[in-house]
């Protein structure tokens, strides 16, 4: 475990790190971010590193047994590991996009590194066990790096069961989310209350409730956040359609209102992972381009908003 003075500088700056190793993965068209860096993150409780924009499967990776659908969300998946990603985010809430991601993955025949992020999702505590088992054969992975309470369901047992698992070895972090908002008091009574390595709740510049204390409570108990639905289900782009980026936001290399949104939430501290979805690979590579380069501080992180705000 890290100690909190670590974490404090930790969280405050981002590590970058030299992404050599993702050169030969990037296409020609690609090579500026060849040359580039990656910001990742510090998971406070280990001190791992992880990127900052993982991916979300919610609906956009549900897409059942359609084989053409499924060389689709591959080769999202594969630009999102040619940019340097790693964190993918589900849950057996989610439909089929557990059998879809582990059929995917099976498909990329590269090296990549992968941290597994799913969750329990049942009122039942012995089903959650079966869920779980369920997973892991789903993704066809020997290992979860995290698992988390879905919604806070039954969580007290959940938990328990969690822990064990990482007792055991079988996942490396435990977990809780909830979204759009809802359950913040509970979410505050149960991270003060645990010992949990991560929390996710919404986080966009829209949705910024969590500012109000969720964000700082994580920061004090070195607890990593991730942030779900960066883009608000996608809602932030109709405020934005015909809207011309301001010109301060291009100089600093955003060039969409993706990077816009996405460098807002990954430049807060206690940030440790935003997880956009997409089933379109141009997105897909708009999102993660904004893990290169320019670091938004809290002054232009103000600025950011301020203009979203007035749009
Ligand atoms: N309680 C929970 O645990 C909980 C709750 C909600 C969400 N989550 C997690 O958070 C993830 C993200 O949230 P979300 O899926 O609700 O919404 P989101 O990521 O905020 O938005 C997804 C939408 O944005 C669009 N999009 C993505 N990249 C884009 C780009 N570069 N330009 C324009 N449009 C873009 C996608 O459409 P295209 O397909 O056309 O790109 C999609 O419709 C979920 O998938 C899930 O893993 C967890």
């Amino acid at each position: 475990m890290i100690n909190k003075r670590n974490f404090i500088k930790a969280s405050l700056f981002f590590t970058i790190i030299g992404i050599s190793s993702f050169k030969n993965l990037l296409s020609e068209s690609n090579s500026d971010f060849s040359k580039s860096k990656i910001n990742k993150k510090i998971i406070a409780k280990t001190g791992q590193k992880v990127p900052s924009v993982g991916m979300g499967t919610w609906l956009t990776f549900d897409v059942g047994h359609n084989t053409k659908k499924i060389l689709k969300r591959t080769e999202v998946l594969k630009k999102f590991f040619e940019y340097g990603g790693e964190l993918i985010d589900s849950s057996p809430m989610y439909g089929t996009s557990e059998r879809v991601i582990g059929k995917c993955l099976e498909k990329i025949n590269m090296p990549y590194k992968l941290f597994s992020a799913t969750k329990v999702w049942t009122p039942n505590t012995w089903h959650g066990k079966q869920q779980i088992k369920n997973s892991f054969n789903l993704w066809k992975v020997n290992k979860f790096d995290l698992i988390q309470v879905h919604n806070l369901v039954n969580y007290e047992d959940h938990l328990e069961n969690l822990y064990e698992l990482k007792r055991n070895k079988d996942i490396d972090y435990v977990g809780i989310t909830t979204s759009h908002g809802w359950r913040h008091e509970k979410t505050i009574d149960i991270m003060k209350r645990y010992d949990l390595d991560f929390v996710q709740f919404t986080y966009n510049i829209l949705d910024d409730e969590a500012e109000k204390y969720l964000l700082d409570l994580a920061f004090e108990k070195n607890i990593s956040v991730i942030a779900n639905r960066p883009f608000k289900g996608g809602n932030l782009f109709n405020y934005t359609s015909n809207k011309k980026l301001p010109s301060w936001a291009k100089e600093e290399g955003i060039n969409n209102w993706a990077c816009f949104f996405l460098k807002f939430i990954t430049s807060h501290p206690s940030i440790t992972c935003a997880i956009p979805a997409t089933t379109n690979v141009i997105h897909m590579e708009e999102n993660m381009k904004s893990m290169y380069g320019f670091i938004p501080d809290k002054k232009f992180r103000k600025k950011m908003k301020s203009y979203f705000k007035e749009l």
